[in-house]
Order: structure tokens, then C-alpha cells, then sequence
């Protein structure tokens, strides 16, 4: 799934990021380019990159409390 459309950057793109030790959205769009054209992918990229450095249970815990 594509997070950031302007530059083509996808969800699994940013957990790569994440697993390269990017931490932070300013490290990210200097790695990948995401949020540097419009930013309107700005506050997802951030989470999508939270919750890529949480790991897998936020994942676990977050359908745990949707269901
Ligand atoms: S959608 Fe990411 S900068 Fe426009």
C-alpha cells in the first residue's frame, strides 16, 4: 500500500526504513522522500513508521482492542 503517492513510497518501504534504523519522519524523508511534496502523507508515514519500530505487537494489540 502506498503511504506517500507523491514520491512512491509504500508501507513495506518504510518498515524497511524502520529495520535500517530510521526513527524519526525527518530521517525518513531524507532516506525515502516521503512527506517532502505536498505532506498530506505526513501524520501516516509517521504512524506506519511507529509502529514499524514498536514491532509486531502493536499490531497484536490494536486488533485485540478493535475486536
Ligand atoms: S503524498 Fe507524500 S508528500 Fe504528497
Amino acid at each position: 500500500m502506498y503511504v506517500c503517492l507523491c514520491n512512491g513510497v509504500t508501507e513495506s518501504a518504510i518498515h524497511r526504513a524502520a529495520q535500517a534504523g530510521i526513527r524519526t519522519l525527518g530521517e525518513l524523508a531524507m532516506s525515502t522522500g516521503c512527506s517532502t511534496g505536498c505532506g498530506s502523507c505526513s501524520e501516516v508515514a509517521e504512524e506506519v513508521l511507529r509502529d514499524a519500530v514498536a514491532g509486531p505487537a502493536v499490531h497484536h494489540r490494536r486488533e485485540w482492542v478493535a475486536a
